[in-house]
């Protein structure tokens, strides 16, 4: 197994909670920092999401987290997993003991057996997330990796670490085009092609659509998630999930491109990719993706009263009625309205006018105040920001750092 011994990890040091949790595994031999957390200390970025992997029993090690922090564990025995959660809520910590994972049938969910380190490796999606670092006090700051792992992130490539990968878990041709979009990373030739002959075989249709959702929320909801939605579409995706699901980069672009505070990005471009499809599809549509019952009807409403309402708008004879209209209304339908081709400029403008004098101003701090402090990109962030816009609309709590120590606390403890 070839390894990198000069990996820089003063970094990880300065995350939050790192200290603790290194002083928990420090005489606990094979223990790893896995995934994202490497590869994105790798790259430079902050991140306080920690998997970690363990040769042995993972819920041992999640009892050592616990006695070390003070929190509660978690055992899933059947995935051979134990989540760790701080008293506070600010930790949570996903232990996985080393396996393969063989697949019953495709997109099912795996079966897993314990192995050792390297075959833990190449049962992963891309070589960039096939990385572990050692974290316990002997090896800290050994890093093994998937053959190349290191040299493809390098060269910005996402490759799969074996031909049946997009077959066996169909949520990875998502994960693809997430790591594309949010790193700026290219599928190299062969992983591309496997990823158009995967949705060209109709894999997505073998995947429960609750794992779905999650994987097309992520995308969704990333910063840069217009590149995301072009590349479904050249690759055919969203019809492969739905065939009435259109990727449509325009609108997608129009409706980023709008600046409102505590939208939920991905429940709004969800309802664009989804404004064709009628009522009853769009329940069933909805209920297949197990939405919980809130954002569906967030959703719903932008489909449904999204497309009229630039025109009820225009028709409004006073403020009072703009209001009246307005008001009750979820703000992604107003901005599903707004990123729709055709309105008129006009109406636009009042609509934007009256989302800003909602908010107000209040909202005090933005998603790149939560990236900065280390939360991960993904619809955390818009959730986060949406508690703390409603919280300050409630008088409960108002200031720059009482938004931004509330809006840490939300995001901490969903993950
Ligand atoms: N993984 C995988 N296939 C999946 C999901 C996850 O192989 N369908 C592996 C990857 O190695 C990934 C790790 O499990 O790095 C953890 O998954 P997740 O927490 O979803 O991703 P992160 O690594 O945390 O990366 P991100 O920054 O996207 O959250």
């Amino acid at each position: 197994m070839p390894y990198l011994p000069e990996v820089k990890t003063e970094a990880l040091r300065t995350l939050p909670g790192v200290k603790e949790l290194l002083e928990a595994v420090a005489d606990r031999p094979g223990t790893y920092l896995v995934g994202g957390a490497v590869r994105d200390l790798m790259l430079g970025f902050a991140q306080f999401d920690y998997d970690l992997m363990v040769e042995g029993d993972a819920g041992e090690v999640a009892e050592l987290l616990a006695d070390r922090i003070g929190g509660t564990v978690k055992r899933h025995p059947r995935f051979l997993t134990a989540n760790f959660r701080s008293t506070d809520g600010s930790l949570s910590i996903d232990v996985a003991s080393a396996r393969t994972e063989t697949y019953s049938e495709p997109g099912a969910l795996p079966e897993v057996e314990p192995a050792d380190l390297e075959h833990d490796l190449v049962r992963r999606d891309f070589t960039v997330n096939a990385m572990a670092l050692a974290i316990w006090r002997e090896r800290f700051g050994e890093l093994f990796e998937f053959p190349d792992a290191s040299a493809d992130l390098l060269a910005r490539v996402l490759r799969v670490t074996h031909d049946r990968s997009f077959i066996d878990d169909p949520t990875r041709l998502l994960r693809l085009l997430r790591y594309g979009a949010r790193l700026g990373f290219t599928a190299e030739p062969h992983t591309e092609e496997l990823a158009r002959a995967a949705v060209e075989a109709g894999a997505p249709s073998t995947v429960s659509g609750g794992r779905i959702r999650d994987e097309l929320l992520d995308l969704l909801a990333e910063r840069s998630a217009v590149v995301g939605v072009e590349s479904m579409y050249a690759l055919g995706l969203d019809r492969a999930l739905h065939p009435k699901f259109d990727a449509d980069e325009y609108v997608v672009a129009r409706a980023t491109n709008e600046q409102v505070d505590g939208l939920r990005q991905e429940l709004l471009l969800l309802a664009l990719c989804s404004r064709a499809m009628d009522e009853p599809t769009l329940a069933e549509w909805l209920d297949h993706l197990k939405l919980p019952r809130r954002d569906a009807d967030i959703v719903a409403e932008a489909v449904v009263r999204g497309a009229t309402l630039l025109p009820e708008l225009a028709a409004s004879e006073s403020n009072a009625a703009v209001d009246s209209l307005l008001r009750p209304l979820h703000a992604e339908t107003i901005v599903f309205a707004l990123a729709l081709p055709g309105g008129d400029r006009e109406t636009a403008d009042l609509a934007r006018l009256w989302l800003t004098e909602r908010s107000g101003g209040k909202l005090e701090i933005s998603g790149a105040d939560l990236r900065d402090a280390g939360v991960g990109e993904g619809p955390i962030i818009g959730r986060a920001l949406a508690e703390t816009l409603e919280a300050t609309l409630n008088g409960e709590i108002s200031g720059r750092e009482a938004q931004l120590s509330f809006a840490l606390t939300q995001a901490r403890s969903d993950v």
